[in-house]
């Protein structure tokens, strides 16, 4: 196999359902953001699952908390991954891996994004310690019951899950 130079301005897209955003998500962008030219948060957009915070509300989070990074951007999508990211002209998808629990489910969507498109490539991404408990179901459910989550999500996602609970 040769080795070529990557090509100019990677960009990589890091999606995910981040309802809502996490410490553990903001780990793994800021590791993305330090390994490649750009990094695009792709928040999906038609799930199942009920949502908490709709999408355009987890997009200006991210977007609120990422301000002072230019070279991170955050967008919505749906449909299939590979269209997104062809479309966006991306050439790695960056995952984070936080447990051998994940590992199946990361394992199998990887796999099945490169028989869909060979030339995307999957990046897994371990979190700081601190964070491979986190998940936003987790953090939703801790809130929705009366918990605390300081420290587990960014100050801005802590109001909003604040004023949600109130609501
Ligand atoms: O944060 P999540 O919920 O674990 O993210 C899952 C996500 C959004 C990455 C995954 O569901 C996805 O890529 N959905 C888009 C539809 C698609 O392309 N499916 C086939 C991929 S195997």
């Amino acid at each position: 196999m040769t080795t070529q130079a990557p090509p100019a301005g990677r960009l990589a897209i890091y999606p995910g359902s981040f309802d809502p955003l996490t410490n553990g998500h903001v780990d793994i962008i800021l590791r993305g953001a330090r390994l490649f030219e750009r990094v695009l948060v792709a928040v999906l957009v038609n799930t199942d699952k009920r949502p908490m915070f709709a999408p355009h509300e987890r997009v200006d989070m991210v977007r609120e908390v990422f301000r002072e990074y230019p070279n991170v951007k955050v967008d919505t999508f749906d449909g299939l991954l590979v269209d997104y990211a062809r479309q966006k002209r991306a050439t790695v998808i960056v995952r984070g891996l936080r447990a051998v629990s994940d590992f199946e489910y990361e394992f199998q969507m990887a796999l099945m994004n490169r028989h869909l498109e060979a030339s995307l490539e999957t990046v897994f991404m371990m979190p700081a310690e601190q964070y491979t408990y986190l998940s936003s179901r987790l953090i939703k459910e801790v809130v929705s019951l009366g918990g605390d989550a300081h420290g587990l999500v960014p100050p801005l996602v802590e109001a909003r899950l604040r004023e949600r609970r109130q609501a």
